[in-house]
């Protein structure tokens, strides 16, 4: 299967994608990560950090569904770590052609929600994932879910946005999103996640609630273990 890591600005996606990767690892999945944006720091995260699960290669194309896509091992869980989507639409229409499972990192912040919902630029993320159907085999678009990261546990923020992204926002006529119970908080061990190694608690308990989340809403495959 192929997990693609989307956000429409800088929002964590690099930090969840990576530590999602080591927790999948964890879990006895087969994992291969590919790195679909020009700043190749997934890429340079599997290079340095001597502990990176698995291999990471460079997909920055906009032909990411011709030339990427059919290469992969598709017994494996394979996750593409995208761009911004407002910055490198190209590349992320061309991942949501083949991904069957989206996971969109957001920050539950005034900013980041209307970069999310509605920018003063570009297309909306959630138009963007509608219209990818157009050129899917099934004719749906794939299964979306978000991911609050940064979150901050003092805050009333997460609930606050987690409601408004679950219930199409204040009036309810704006896209209604699958938001995550899992939230990642808002930690110093996380914030310098990217490029070292998984050593730290903080880096490995949420996103094993991750895989357990999406384990349990019927996201990722059977574990196959060998005899
Ligand atoms: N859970 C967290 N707690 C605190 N800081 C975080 C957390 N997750 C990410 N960050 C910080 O947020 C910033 C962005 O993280 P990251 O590089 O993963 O985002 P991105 O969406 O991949 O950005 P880019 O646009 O560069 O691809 C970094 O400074 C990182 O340290
Ligand atoms: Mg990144």
């Amino acid at each position: 299967m192929l997990i693609a890591s989307l956000k429409p600005r800088t929002m964590g996606g690099t930090t969840n994608t990576g530590l999602l990767t080591y927790a999948l690892a964890r879990a006895g999945h087969p994992v291969t990560c590919y790195d679909a944006d020009e700043s190749l720091q997934l890429v340079a995260w599997g290079r340095d950090a001597d502990d990176f699960p698995c291999r990471v290669h460079e997909a920055d194309t906009p032909a990411f569904a011709e030339t990427i896509y059919p290469s992969m091992d598709h017994s494996r869980i394979n996750i593409v770590d995208a761009g911004h989507a407002e910055n490198h639409p190209d590349i992320v229409d061309s991942v949501l052609e083949v991904a069957d499972l989206v996971i969109v990192t957001v920050s539950p912040t005034p900013p980041d929600y209307a970069r999310l919902t509605s920018p003063e630029r570009g297309t909306p993320l959630a138009k963007v994932i509608r219209r990818s159907a157009a050129l899917r085999p099934g004719g749906l678009p794939p299964t979306t879910v978000v991911l609050l990261n940064r979150c901050q546990a003092s805050s009333s923020n997460p609930k606050r946005y987690a409601e408004l992204l679950t219930n199409g926002g204040e009036k309810g006529n704006e896209p209604r999103w699958d938001v995550l119970t899992t939230r990642i908080p808002r930690r110093e061990g996380i914030a310098s996640a990217v490029g070292h190694p998984c050593d730290k608690r903080e880096r490995r308990a949420p996103y094993d609630a991750l895989v357990t989340e999406l384990t349990r809403l019927g996201h990722l495959p059977e574990i196959r273990r060998s005899a």
